[in-house]
């Protein structure tokens, strides 16, 4: 029945002019810089309305659960939760990804490591790929969709993020195509005898020092997982414990890209070239200008007697700078 027939005519509360507003001026308050514009995209969220049709339409009512549903995002929001989580969805590399709070939301500098491993495959588009630390799944598809050839083996120690990974796998029509694994860097590699056979591995790991962890802003600090962004003492644990397992899976002339931190790359390169297994034969940088992504080849390896693919690279831990 009606609320009509009940005599309960639901009347509208809010106009979307006065929806905005009261949601700009929240995020406003809250510190969040583009008030005006993350207002008109969760009300795009709720109302399906772009912001341009909700300038058209600003004398609109707004029914009462849209309204309540805007203004709980909104004091979400307001919280400093990001606005991808609030939405569920990123951008990256031209294609969207689902997001959760179990994963980091794809940052534009990433895409990097994309082009990098697609110009090292151009002469090889059969090429097998491993990416560590795949969370939303975002560099695999990308690298998979650009290389249909391509073996691709998506890696997570997060059971949760590869559920997310899963889904965004299955979303660009890749599931079959990409392999999930859950485990601690390269070590599922071990159940594919893929030993000497790999010919990119790339990785964005966690790479944010203890201290600096406190510094971040709320957005990351607060909600985004801390096994995406602790990266240990000087950030550098995982870049050291890859170059130290990589020779062993990598072929002859492979190449190991890994995302680094601002100040990190010189420190990452040293310990890369003292290893003797890798030659550093770029350093990318970002369009902030900070180098990002370091690009390492493999070598033969450090000219010992014992120099086979069991002698493996003494990469020593705890800052080296
Ligand atoms: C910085 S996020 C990168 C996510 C995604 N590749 C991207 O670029 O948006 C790092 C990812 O590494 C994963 N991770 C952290 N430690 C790991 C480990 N020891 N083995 C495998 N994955 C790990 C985290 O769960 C997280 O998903």
């Amino acid at each position: 029945m009606s609320t009509q027939h009940l005599g309960m005519v639901a009347s509208p509360v809010y106009t979307i002019r006065l929806l905005l507003a009261e949601a700009e001026r929240s995020l406003k308050a809250a510190g969040i810089d583009q008030a005006a514009l993350e207002a008109a995209w969760l009300l795009e969220h709720v109302l399906h309305l772009s912001p341009l049709m909700q300038r058209v339409n600003a004398e609109r009512g707004v029914p009462a659960v849209e309204c309540a549903s805007v203004q709980t995002l909104v004091a979400r929001r307001a919280t400093r939760e990001p606005l991808q989580y609030l939405l569920g969805t990123q951008e990256f590399c031209g294609q969207e990804f689902g997001v959760t709070p179990s994963v980091l939301i794809p940052r534009p500098e990433s895409a990097l490591l994309v082009q990098e491993t697609i110009r090292r495959c151009r002469q090889n588009p059969a090429a097998i790929v491993v990416d560590v630390g795949t969370g939303s799944g975002c560099l695999a598809v990308s690298v998979a969709s650009i290389l249909p050839q391509a073996r691709v083996l998506a890696i997570d120690v997060s059971s949760d993020a590869l559920a997310v990974a899963r889904a965004n796998l299955a979303q660009h029509g890749l599931a079959a195509r990409i392999e999930c694994v859950r485990g601690d860097l390269l070590a599922p590699l071990g159940m594919y005898a893929w030993e000497s056979q790999v010919d990119v591995i790339l990785s964005n790991p966690p790479y944010i020092a203890e201290l600096d962890l406190l510094t971040l802003q709320p957005e990351v600090r607060c909600f985004e997982p801390r096994v995406a962004l602790a990266g240990g003492h000087d950030g550098m644990d995982v870049h050291r414990r890859l170059l130290q397992q990589a020779p062993t899976y990598l072929k002859a002339g492979g190449v190991l890209l890994m995302e680094v931190g601002f100040g990190q790359a010189a420190s990452v390169c040293r310990q890369a070239e003292a290893s003797r297994w890798f030659r550093t034969y770029d350093v990318l940088r970002d369009e902030g200008g900070i180098d990002r992504v370091v690009c390492f080849e493999k070598t033969e390896g450090p000219q010992t007697p014992q120099n086979d693919h069991t002698h493996m690279p003494s990469v020593t831990s705890g800052s080296s700078s």
